[in-house]
C-alpha cells in the first residue's frame, strides 16, 4: 500500500497564492526511502491491513436449483467470514506509471454456515438440512497500483488500479448429510471465489481513501522550539525510480506562524542523497542552506545575545581579576564588579565540506563595570570565532556539537584607552572555553526534527558530511500507540459494511 509516502512529514501553514507565485519551490531536504525501506513499509502495511480486514464478513449466498428427480433445490450459505489471511509472497516496486503493490499466492480461509431444502414427489414433506463448513481459499493474488504526487505541498495518494483474484478454492462440509450435498456446494466456488475478490478490492479502495486522507492532513512545518519551525512542504512530485523513492521538501526554518520569505542558494539544484551503506532503509539529505536558514532565523529572534555574569572563574568578573591585563581599567573602577554583553554582529555562517563542518561566528562582547547598581559599557571586542562541528542523531533529532578551532579578536570601541591584545588573548580563550562554547553546545545538544513520521523511530544511522550537505543514512523501526496505529486500525473501519449482511 500506500505506505511508503508516511515517512515524510508534516504541516499546516496555508500555501497563500502569493506564496505560490514566489519561486521558493527550491528543495533544500532530499529523503529518499530505499528498496530496504518500501520493504519495511510495505510489510507493516500488509500486516496492518490484514489484521484489520478480518474478520471479514460476506453476503449471504442463495441459490435455487432444479434437479431432475428431485425438484427444486434451495440453497443457502451464511455467516461468511474471513478469519485468517496469510501472505506468502508479497513485492513493492515504484516505476513510471506508479507504486505497484503485488501480494501473490495469499492463502485465506473462511467459515459458513449452509443449509438446504426440498421436496420431492417421493417424500411429500419439505427436506432440508444444515451445518457448518470450512472453505480454504489458494492463490488469492491482489495487485494495486498507487499514483503519489505533489498536491499544494502536501502529498496526494490515488489508487490507480487495483485488482483482486481467488485462482482456487477448497470446501469442505461439516455436519448434517454433508457427504450428500458436497458435490452440490461445489457449484458455488465461483460466487464465493468473487464474493471474497469484490469484499477485499472494496476494502482496500476504502483504505486508500483513509491513507490519502492521512497524508494530506500532514502538517507543514514541524515545530522545532517555541520560535522556529522546519518548513516541511513538498516542492516536487516524489521521484519513483525502480527501487526507491525520492522526495523533495522544503526544508528550511522558518519563524512560527510568520512568514518570512528568505533567499537561499543551494550550491546543487537538490541535495542529492547518496548513502555509502546501501542497505539502509531511508536517507535524508539536509543542504547547508537548512543549517544557516536557522542560524539566520536565531539570530533575527535576538536570541543570540545575552549577559553573562557568572562564570568557572568568577574573577575574571571583577575589575580585579583584569589588574594587569587592563591596568587602567582597575585604576578607574577599582574593585568593581563586571559583567559581559555577549551578541553576535551576524547569523553564524556554517560550511558543509567533505567530512568537516566549520561554523564561523562574529561576536561583540561588552565590557561593562557595575558601579554602584549603574551598568558603564567600558570596551567592546570583536570576535571573530572559528569552530569545527560535529553532528549527531538524538533520537529522530539531528543534534549537534562544536569545538573551538580559533579565534581572532579586535577592538571596536573603548572608552578606557588602548587596550593591550596580546594580553587579554588568553583570558578571552577562557572566556570562550568555559562561557561561550558550553553556551552554544547546550543549545546545539539538543537539535532539530528530522523529517521522520511519528511512531517511526531511526536506529543504526550513519552520517556523511559531503560537499555542502549532510547526509543520515538509517534504518527505521516502527512503534505501536500513535496517530499512524490509530489511522491503520481504521484503515478499514469494521462497522461501516452496508452491502455486507449476516
Ligand atoms: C515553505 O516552503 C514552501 C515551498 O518551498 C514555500 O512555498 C512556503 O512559502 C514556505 N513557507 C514558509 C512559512 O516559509
Ligand atoms: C487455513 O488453511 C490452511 C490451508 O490452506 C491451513 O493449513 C491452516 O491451518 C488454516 N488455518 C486455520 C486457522 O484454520
Ligand atoms: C533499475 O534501473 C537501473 C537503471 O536506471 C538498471 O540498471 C537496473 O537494472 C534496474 N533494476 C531493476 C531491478 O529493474
Ligand atoms: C533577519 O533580518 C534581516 C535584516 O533585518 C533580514 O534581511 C533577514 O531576512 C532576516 N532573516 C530571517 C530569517 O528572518
Ligand atoms: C523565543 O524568542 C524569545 C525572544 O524573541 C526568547 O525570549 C525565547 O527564549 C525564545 N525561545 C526559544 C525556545 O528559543
Ligand atoms: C548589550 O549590548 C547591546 C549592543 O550590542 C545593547 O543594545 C544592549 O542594550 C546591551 N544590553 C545590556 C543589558 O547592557
Ligand atoms: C495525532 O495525535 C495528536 C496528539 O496525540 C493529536 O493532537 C493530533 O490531532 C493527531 N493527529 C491525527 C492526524 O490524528
Amino acid at each position: 500500500m500506500a505506505t511508503t509516502v508516511l515517512f515524510i512529514l508534516i504541516a499546516s501553514f496555508f500555501v497563500s497564492a502569493h506564496s505560490l507565485l514566489e519561486p521558493t519551490d527550491q528543495a533544500f531536504t532530499s529523503v529518499v526511502i530505499s528498496r530496504q525501506g518500501l520493504d519495511f513499509l510495505k510489510d507493516l502495511l500488509t500486516d496492518k491491513a490484514i489484521s484489520s480486514i478480518i474478520p471479514l464478513k460476506l453476503p449471504k449466498i442463495e441459490k435455487s436449483v432444479r434437479i431432475p428427480f428431485v425438484g427444486s433445490v434451495h440453497m443457502v450459505l451464511s455467516n461468511t467470514k474471513i478469519y485468517e489471511i496469510d501472505v506468502s509472497e508479497s513485492y513493492v516496486k515504484p516505476g513510471d506509471t506508479g507504486i505497484v503493490i503485488i501480494v501473490s499466492g495469499a492463502t485465506c480461509n473462511l467459515s459458513m454456515n449452509w443449509y438446504y431444502s426440498y421436496s420431492t414427489w417421493l417424500v411429500p414433506v419439505e427436506i432440508s438440512d444444515t451445518g457448518s463448513a470450512s472453505v480454504q481459499v489458494e492463490g488469492l493474488e491482489v495487485g494495486l497500483t498507487l499514483g503519489l504526487e505533489n498536491h499544494e505541498g502536501t502529498l496526494k495518494l490515488s489508487l490507480m488500479e487495483c485488482g483482486c483474484y481467488v485462482r482456487d478454492i477448497s470446501i469442505k462440509l461439516d455436519g448434517g448429510a454433508s457427504w450428500l450435498y458436497q458435490g452440490m456446494i461445489n457449484a458455488f466456488e465461483d460466487q464465493i471465489g468473487s464474493a471474497v475478490e469484490n469484499a477485499i478490492t472494496k476494502k482496500l479502495k476504502e483504505g486508500i481513501l483513509k491513507l490519502d486522507s492521512f497524508l494530506q492532513a500532514l502538517p507543514k512545518e514541524i515545530p522545532v522550539d517555541d520560535n522556529a519551525s522546519l518548513n516541511v512542504t513538498f516542492v516536487k512530485d516524489p521521484s519513483l525510480s525502480n527501487s526507491s523513492i525520492g522526495f523533495e521538501i522544503n526544508g528550511l526554518f522558518t519563524e512560527r506562524k510568520r512568514d518570512l520569505v528568505r533567499k537561499y542558494q543551494s550550491a546543487n539544484t537538490q541535495p542529492s542523497v547518496f548513502c555509502p551503506d546501501s542497505s539502509k532503509m531511508l536517507g535524508i539529505a539536509l543542504d547547508e542552506a537548512v543549517f544557516n536558514s536557522a542560524s539566520s532565523l536565531y539570530y533575527n529572534a535576538t536570541f543570540m545575545r545575552w549577559i553573562v555574569d557568572k562564570i568557572p572563574d568568577q574573577s575574571l568578573l571583577n575589575t580585579a581579576g583584569w589588574r594587569f591585563i587592563i591596568p587602567q581599567l582597575y585604576k578607574k573602577y577599582p574593585n568593581d564588579a563586571m559583567n559581559l554583553n555577549i551578541s553576535f554582529s551576524s547569523p553564524p555562517a556554517i560550511r558543509i565540506a567533505e567530512n568537516d563542518i566549520d561554523a564561523t561566528v562574529n561576536v561583540d562582547l561588552i565590557i561593562d563595570v557595575l558601579d554602584s547598581s549603574e551598568v558603564i559599557p567600558v570596551a567592546c571586542i570583536s570576535l571573530v570565532i572559528r569552530a569545527s562541528g560535529l553532528v549527531k542523531i538524538a533520537g529522530n533529532n539531528l543534534a549537534g556539537s562544536v569545538k573551538l578551532n580559533d579565534f581572532t579578536m579586535s577592538l571596536k570601541w573603548s572608552n578606557i584607552g588602548n587596550l593591550r591584545l596580546y594580553l587579554i588573548q588568553p583570558v578571552m580563550w577562557t572566556i570562550i572555553q568555559t562561557v561561550f562554547m558550553p553556551y552554544a553546545n547546550s543549545h546545539l545538544g539538543k537539535g532539530f526534527p528530522l523529517p521522520i513520521i511519528h511512531g517511526f523511530t531511526l536506529h543504526s544511522a550513519l552520517i556523511v558530511c559531503s560537499d555542502s550537505r549532510i547526509i543520515v543514512c538509517g534504518d527505521v523501526a516502527y512503534k505501536e500507540s500513535n496517530n499512524f496505529s490509530q489511522l491503520l486500525t481504521h484503515l478499514v473501519d469494521k462497522r461501516r459494511l452496508p452491502l455486507l449482511d449476516v
